[in-house]
């Protein structure tokens, strides 16, 4: 499936992606590690055959990414893209992430925000850059025809973009996000918001996570553009990695860790389990403030639960989401001021990344806790069912991508609604073991139904055809 660097240049099926397969950091003696990541892409790549000639561009992201590439390190079948680092900054944090992620997470305080001014649109400038120098990588590497998968909101400009340089390729485009309604979406600028569909539109395939996302894309592109002209839309509910969650969770890294975090519980104690990337769409203040509210009104659990809370740094060059992640810590030591016990510990929290770590946690649940504002899917309310040693009863959000496939047998939440979660996380600690337990089977199913290999291979399977 690899491509070495002589081959490059005739790439059958090229992968595009902000975040790439690898990461390289600096160490002290000036040597540089690699890191290699893991993900549906990851996954469905290697399930390609040898005789395929594969590539994955991805942007350069620290330095140690970037000193790679000046040395010419790299993994073969990947290409990293060294775009000036005030560039990729002005496209990644100040466009990507504070505006496209927000667009399509409803995540705006609408009365002070968005203003879209000067310094956006010279923000726009560097995205469209960004954009550019995948599209001109791609063009440069791609064989004739060959079928390009391009990844995310990141890159909603490159398809259009590739479109004009290579119209031989079969183009597609995955958004691992929601899609923001038509209303929302209209924040935008009319320009912005029409240049940002048709870049979408240069492609022959868009893909979404569920099909209520993929409604709202057609809602929009009606709405601004008068429609999706050829370009087809899908969509491909990314699943769970059974075989290798179930393997992976069984290795002793993970026994120690389950070891440690029964010992913080303590003996007969119910948990409820949440673990999510610190971003405001995960909900984490709401699910604090829903437990501080079942402890209120229902004390017959004091003493007798525990909320392991695994809420892990993302995104820290954006002051949000600094705020934001001081405010979960806050909110879970006042609630542990207020309730806590010489014996017992209200809310564990770990904001250390440690994956042996939270499939532990996922092995120990009762109760899973996955209440985002709006997620494009949520692989872990599809994890912990499948991990589960017991089973575990699922409170999930019906803004979840998730909750297409998972809502019949979870617990489901509006969100917003602090109380109702509260009366839902009684719910599932109450519920009974034989019930959990068929309820459990049935997510494990569900979650597990589009594995990786397959959402990937079918993607490219559409686009060849
Ligand atoms: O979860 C949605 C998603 O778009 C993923 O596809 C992607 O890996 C991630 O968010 C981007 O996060 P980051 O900013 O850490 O690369």
């Amino acid at each position: 499936m690899v491509t070495d660097a002589a081959q490059i240049d005739a790439a059958r099926i090229l992968v595009a992606s902000n975040r790439g397969p690898v990461s390289y950091t600096l160490t002290e003696d000036g040597g540089l590690d690699a890191r290699r990541g893991g993900g549906g892409v990851v996954s469905g790549l290697s399930a390609i055959g040898s005789d395929e000639q594969s590539l994955w561009v991805c942007a350069a992201l620290g330095e140690g990414d970037r000193e790679a590439v000046r040395r010419g390190v790299g993994e073969p079948g990947v290409r990293m893209l060294d775009i000036d680092p005030a560039v990729h900054a002005d496209a990644y944090n100040g466009i990507a992430n504070s505006v496209l992620w927000f667009l399509h997470h409803l995540l705006y305080q609408t009365p002070l925000e968005p203003a879209f001014d000067q310094e956006f649109r010279r923000q726009w400038d560097a995205y469209r850059a960004y954009n550019r120098a995948f599209a001109d990588a791609l063009a440069e590497s791609a064989a004739e025809g060959a079928a390009v998968l391009i990844q995310d909101y990141h890159l909603a400009l490159a398809p259009g973009m590739l479109r004009e340089r290579r119209p031989d390729l079969r183009i597609g485009h995955f958004s691992h996000t929601p899609w923001a309604p038509p209303d929302y979406f209209r924040l935008l600028p009319d320009d912005i918001a029409e240049e940002l569909l048709r870049g979408m539109l240069g492609a022959d395939r868009l893909g979404f996570l569920t099909q209520r996302w993929a409604d709202a894309f057609t809602a929009c592109a009606t709405q601004v553009v008068g429609g999706t002209g050829s370009t087809v839309t899908g969509v491909y509910g990314l699943g769970a990695d059974a075989g290798f969650l179930r393997e992976r969770a069984h290795r002793p890294d993970v026994g120690e860790r389950l070891a440690e975090l029964r010992e913080a519980v303590g003996p007969d104690r119910r948990t409820i389990v949440r673990v999510d990337r610190t971003e405001l769409s995960k909900n984490i203040v709401r699910g604090l403030l829903a437990y501080r509210t079942l402890l209120a009104t229902r004390p017959e659990w004091r003493e007798r639960v525990v909320h392991i809370a695994l809420a892990y740094p993302s995104r820290q060059d954006l002051a949000v989401y600094r705020e934001y992640t001081a405010e979960v810590s806050r909110l879970a030591a006042e609630i542990n001021e207020e309730y806590g016990t010489p014996g017992w510990t209200p809310v564990l929290i770990h904001v250390k990344d440690d994956f042996a770590r939270s499939l532990a946690a996922y092995r120990m649940a009762d109760v899973a806790l996955v209440n985002p504002i709006r997620d494009g899917m949520n692989l872990v309310a599809k994890e912990v069912p499948v991990v589960s040693d017991e089973g575990c009863a699922l409170v999930l959000s019906r803004e979840a991508g998730a909750y297409a496939e998972l809502g019949d047998h979870a617990i489901t939440v509006n969100p917003y609604d602090v109380t109702a979660t509260a009366d839902a996380l009684h719910r599932a600690l109450a519920m009974p073991p034989a019930e959990r337990a068929e309820r459990t089977k049935h997510l494990a199913a569900a979650a597990t139904a589009l594995p990786p290999r397959r959402w990937f291979l079918d993607q490219l399977d559409a686009l060849r055809d």
